[in-house]
């Protein structure tokens, strides 16, 4: 969220950089995996690889310089809304070389057009070269999507590169008290961040407690082992229901193998590793784990404020350690480890009230609806936030071991329905103080 100046060569260096991840990321997976989904629920790969394309050719190329989405996109194969991802394997879909060169074709166009446009411009597309930054968050989203597509293929699995499972210290699953007062909640100026996350204001949050660290797999096989996917009273109505009816005894892609919790990761059967924080869990899972604790899972709000809040400097900092971007050396992300890092890996990127990795590993779920700030204007379109608002959704925070630096942000609202559990997500717990 720094305030460098964007420019020509930055926003071109950027796009190369997140494009050759996703080639890398590409070449990696055998041409069958690409055309055929793994789940119903994920569509195939090589649309989401299409999809980076038109999305870019819609709105650098297209949108940008004055036409209306309605006629390029309304009826396009390639609109998330008008194909959803269960009729994507029944579209005329391109071969692998096809979609690499309109790619190439739209990636040349909109480089031409990066070096005539002016980034100073008021025209709110294209200050800042925000549409360039719009098409560069878009493609490394899906980068996260097709990772999470590549874990669910089991016979045979993806292959993926070597990766281990960490062996950290098991930290007492401590708490840390955030005082009340005021925070500036969402973004109001800096690097670019989505409508959902505007708010120029400040918000007022009374005292509470939130979890140092993550929940760990060690913490959560405790509750495994005190019976708590059994015990009816720590879910709730809809937790239970989905509980029942998926059958689940433990995250998504455990299994005990001699009596010991392993976890499938992508080819790999890593036996659980204790000082990970927990991931693949659904919402309903989490909460039953917070009422089992006798905690309850944080506000978004209440998140944010523990991930950027200092309280004795009463100011509100872009991320946990302060204004350096975020980095290998002070957060797990950018799809290196290819797994959680063990809590307390990250010992010199703290927040001030002390909450640990709270940028990288998993994405946090929250208790909050996915609802709209007071401020919101959607913009550029409204089918990003604006369409998805209400309660079906829950937000989650963070970001995970599979999210650019470019994305991840102490502002980023992610969300998903309760019962998702193969994207990349896990959490940590909140408690009210004790009145005196
Ligand atoms: C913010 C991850 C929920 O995948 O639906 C990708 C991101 N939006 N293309 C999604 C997104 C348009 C979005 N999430
Ligand atoms: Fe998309």
């Amino acid at each position: 969220m720094g305030l460098s100046l964007i420019t020509v060569e930055s926003i071109e260096r950027d796009l190369a950089r997140v494009r050759k991840e996703t080639l890398d990321l590409i070449g990696m997976i055998p041409e069958d995996f690409l055309f055929n989904p793994p789940k119903p629920f994920m569509g195939p790969i090589i649309w989401d690889l299409t999809h980076i394309g038109k999305f870019e050719e819609l709105w650098i190329l297209h949108n940008s310089s004055g036409n209306k989405m309605d006629e390029f996109y309304r009826n396009d194969d390639y609109n998330a809304i008008i194909t959803p991802r269960k009729n994507r394997i029944s579209l005329d879909l391109p071969s692998i070389p096809d979609s690499l060169e309109y790619l190439n074709s739209i990636r040349d166009r909109v480089i031409d057009y990066l070096h005539k446009v002016d980034l100073r411009s008021t025209d709110e597309l294209l200050r800042n070269g925000y549409v360039f930054d719009l098409a560069i968050q878009h493609e490394c989203q899906h980068q996260e999507t097709i990772l999470q597509s590549l874990a669910l293929y089991h016979s045979p699995p993806f292959i993926s590169p070597e990766h281990q499972s960490g062996n950290g210290t098991i930290f007492e699953a401590g708490m840390v008290k955030v005082p009340s007062g005021k925070f500036q909640l969402g973004s109001s100026s800096g690097g670019f961040s989505y409508d959902n996350e505007h708010n120029s204001s400040e918000l007022f949050l009374g005292e509470f407690l939130i979890d140092c660290y993550p929940v760990t797999n060690h913490d959560f096989m405790q509750f495994i082992e005190d019976d708590g996917y059994m015990n009816k009273e720590f879910w709730s109505k809809e937790g239970w229901t989905w509980k029942s009816e998926e059958d689940a005894d433990a995250p998504l892609y455990w299994e005990k193998i001699d009596g010991e919790w392993n976890r499938r990761s992508y080819h790999k059967s890593l036996p659980v590793s204790h000082s990970e924080p927990v991931i693949h869990v659904s919402y309903w899972e989490v909460e039953a784990y917070a009422k089992y604790k006798g905690k309850r899972l944080p506000t978004e709000f209440e998140w944010e404020k523990a991930c950027r809040w200092n309280p004795e400097t009463e100011e509100t900092l872009s991320y946990p350690w302060g204004e350096e971007e975020p980095n290998q050396k002070n957060a797990n992300i950018g799809i290196k480890r290819w797994s959680p890092a063990p809590v307390g890996s990250y010992k010199d990127a703290v927040s001030p009230v002390g909450c640990h990795q709270m940028i990288g590993d998993v994405y946090e779920w929250t208790s909050s609806d996915f609802l709209p700030y007071d401020e919101f204007k959607a913009f550029p379109y409204e089918e990003y936030s604006k369409v998805n608002f209400g309660t079906e959704y829950k937000v989650l925070r963070g970001s995970s071991w599979a999210t650019s630096s470019l994305v991840a942000r102490s502002t980023f609202r992610n969300w998903d329905f309760p019962r998702r559990r193969q994207i990349f997500a896990g959490f940590r717990c909140a408690m009210d103080a004790e009145e005196d």
